[in-house]
């Protein structure tokens, strides 16, 4: 379940802070799909000036030119390297190691290995790296919070000493947005979200930046220009009827969850930069909206306590 803020965030922070001078170079693996959604948003305040390498991982998912915008803007940020890797291609994953033992100065190589620490979601293919840059399987540490029990260091290649560390993990909930790019592409499971509720958001965001995926996957000739209805038709498509000809909307929508999830409407990116500037302004303008009602509330109240005192 997602109900774990505050008191997570601030025992990750403390972790994190706790563990950072031990660390040469930071991997953080996201997910190329929802770059903005799936990082871990206490990275950027406590690296320090440590270098970090984003690995834009499941690139065989996403659409590749927004791929290219999103590794350009990330790059933007000082010591900032960003690429572009999928487990289809175990060389490119592979390549990290020399990039690594590359950003860490040579006069710290010679002391010790260069210390890398990897962090990334659930689900975000951790693992796969981790086994592809051992070259061999390593056991799957939980993703519980609380690093100090199930952090562990694995030795790599280029003398590289690489600590896995599943604490610091949590999901993006703000802006609401990432919550649901998070479940379409499943880092959150259905315990958190209903697939009717996803479906309704990725069809009409499909409608709106990828049309044709969902006209060629479901063969729909015209596409209809509200969620429900686009939704109905994949479920008609797919024989999702029941009594009176009614679609059954909650197995139509996890049909189209589950074949986005699978790549079978093609390569999407959920999310881009542009759009996510805009979304983080507007959270940022409904949060204090709401301050400034709540302290008018305050204000009314002590008030109304005061009159009723005299
Ligand atoms: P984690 O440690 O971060 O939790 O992730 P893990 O490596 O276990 O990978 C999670 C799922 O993502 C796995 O699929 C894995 O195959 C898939 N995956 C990892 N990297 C890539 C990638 O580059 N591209 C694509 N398309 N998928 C990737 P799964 O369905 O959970 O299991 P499986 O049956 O595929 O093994």
């Amino acid at each position: 379940m997602i109900n774990w803020f505050p008191g997570h965030m601030h025992k990750a922070r403390k972790e994190m802070a706790e563990v950072m001078p031990q660390v040469d170079v930071i991997i953080e693996v996201i997910d190329a799909r929802i770059p903005f959604s799936s990082e871990n948003p206490l990275v950027p305040s406590l690296r320090g000036n440590k270098p970090l390498i984003k690995l834009l991982n499941k690139a065989d998912l996403a659409d590749p030119q927004l791929t290219q915008i999103w590794i350009e803007k990330m790059e933007q940020v000082s010591g900032v390297k960003a690429i572009a890797v999928s487990q289809e291609k175990p060389e490119q994953i592979r390549a990290l190691l020399p990039l690594c033992e590359s950003l860490v100065p040579e006069k710290l190589r010679s002391i010790h290995p260069a210390r890398a620490m990897i962090l990334g979601i659930p689900n975000v293919g951790k693992s796969t790296i981790i086994n592809t840059l051992a070259g061999r399987t390593i056991a799957k540490t939980g993703n519980e919070a609380g690093i100090t029990k199930s952090q562990q260091k694995i030795k790599l290649d280029n003398n590289i000493l690489l600590t896995d560390t599943p604490g610091f993990l949590w999901p993006k909930l703000t802006p609401p947005s990432c919550g649901f790019r998070l479940a379409i592409t499943g880092a959150l499971k259905e315990t958190v979200f209903d697939y009717g509720e996803i479906a309704f958001f990725a069809a009409d965001y499909l409608y709106q930046h990828y049309p044709d995926a969902l006209k060629n996957r479901y063969q729909l000739d015209e596409l209809p220009d509200v969620d429900l209805e686009i939704i109905e038709a994949i479920g008609q498509k797919r024989g999702c009827t029941g009594k009176g000809g009614r679609v059954d909307l909650q197995k139509s929508s996890s049909i189209l969850i589950n074949e986005l999830r699978a790549g079978l409407l093609g390569k999407i990116t959920w999310e881009t930069p542009d759009m996510v500037e805009t979304e983080i302004a507007k959270a940022k303008e409904d949060d204090l909206k709401k301050a400034q009602e709540k302290e008018e509330k305050d204000r009314e109240r002590k008030l109304r306590t005061k009159k009723n005192r005299r």
